[in-house]
């Protein structure tokens, strides 16, 4: 945890008064990955890692945000209209604050200042941690105290695809605002209807390895494969009639008409109906305490990035082999959009030591930089302290 109190104590230094607090959390989704903008189901869990915000109404239209991470201080004028896609951290405070009044919920002239452990571009969705730690934070400062959190995640949305242009699905922002302590979520991202699936570990622990990697490829091949998706849906419609999304489609159906479909797209659209599956599966794993059959499905997910939505990389390869290996795990899997980034693994508890060490080990002996892991137990979405 940050230190609070000397956040409070920087923004009364910085813009003078006394500031309320608020803040959101990172995540890590278990199982259920690029199947959110195919209307299907994830599990995420919030972590530990959040962005934090001291803010206070300033009487004026204009926005002051400065972030202790960045060294760096944006302004947006709410009462111009707005400037997408500038390239800076801006299109994100300026992205929420219009998301937020598009949906109806009130925003005034604020000063804030940021700070937060969450790791950049590791692939904890850093970026909702911002969205949905500014959402809660500007609509409570305009009076709003029990805002809608669905929206709230749907703004945060509404600021990647139309400010900051990334055409992400909903799961980040959606578990950023929801999520619940010692709980995952499973999301149907079509209804937007969570399910709290109680983490029922026992001894075993959530292990988050970041890898250090983010390859140039994944902004650009995630939107290809959303456009590889829409269009085995469109073909596959030509044997489905009404067919809306990949959600829609049973593994039977799925096998039934898969020939129609050119290799690469059969193969994205595979992962994704198995994925969608083993995420029920898991859920339903997971709640009643069955931790080898959720690590199957973690693995069975990961191969199916690897080898059939092919978001994988080395790196991330080497990372959840290694730790499947290690006596005391049940399944390690890439997580989150991937070529980079982190891999979660289920592990019981006194074997995280062995872990970390035979991972570590693995990544110096080919030359890689030193991954970080840490352990987390899930926690709340986004609030005011
Ligand atoms: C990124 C996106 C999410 C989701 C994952 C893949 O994190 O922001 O919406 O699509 O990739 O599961």
């Amino acid at each position: 945890m940050l230190d609070i109190e000397s956040l409070k104590a920087q923004f009364t230094a910085q813009f003078s008064g006394a500031p309320q607090l608020f803040s959101a959390p990172g995540r890590v989704n278990l199982i259920g990955e690029h199947t959110d903008y195919n209307e299907g189901f994830v599990l995420p869990m919030a972590i530990e890692r959040r962005t934090y915000i001291a803010g206070r109404k300033n009487s004026t239209s204009r926005l002051r945000v400065k972030s202790l991470t960045l060294g760096e201080t944006v302004e947006v004028d709410l009462a111009r209209p707005g400037t997408p896609r500038r390239g800076s951290w801006v299109d994100f405070v300026e992205g929420t604050a219009r998301a937020l009044l598009d949906r109806k919920f009130p925003v005034v002239g604020s000063d804030l200042l940021l700070d937060s452990n969450v790791p950049h571009g590791a692939g904890l969705s850093a970026s909702a941690a911002l969205e949905l730690a500014l959402g809660i934070a500007l609509v409570s400062l305009a009076g709003e105290t029990d805002p809608d959190r669905v929206q709230l995640a749907l703004a945060g949305q509404a600021a990647e695809h139309q400010y900051v242009g990334t055409l992400c699905g909903i799961m980040d922002q959606y578990i950023a605002a929801l999520g619940e302590r010692d709980a995952a979520l499973l999301i149907d991202c079509r209804s937007l209807e969570p399910r709290r699936v109680p983490l029922r570990l026992g001894t075993a622990r959530v292990l988050v390895c970041d890898t250090k990697v983010k390859h140039e490829l994944s902004s650009s091949e995630y939107n290809v494969r959303r456009a590889e998706c829409e269009r085995g849906v469109s073909i596959l419609s030509e044997a489905l009639p009404g067919l809306r999304s990949l959600r829609d489609v049973s593994l039977a159906d799925f096998t039934t008409h898969s020939s129609r479909l050119p290799d690469v797209i059969r193969r994205r659209c595979l992962h994704v109906v198995t994925e969608n599956a083993r995420t029920l599966a898991a859920a339903e794993a997971l709640s009643e305490g069955e931790l080898g059959r959720v690590g199957q499905l973690m693995m069975e997910s990961h191969a199916s990035l690897r080898d059939d939505y092919q978001v994988s990389c080395e790196e991330l390869d080497v990372a959840a082999a290694v730790a499947a290996a290690q006596p005391g795990v049940y399944g390690s899997r890439m997580t989150g959009g991937g070529f980079g980034g982190c891999t979660v693994t289920l592990v019981e508890e006194g074997a995280v030591p062995q872990v970390e060490q035979a991972v570590k080990g693995a990544f110096l002996a080919r030359g890689w930089r030193e991954p970080e892991l840490f352990a987390t137990t899930a926690c709340e979405g986004a609030r005011r302290h």
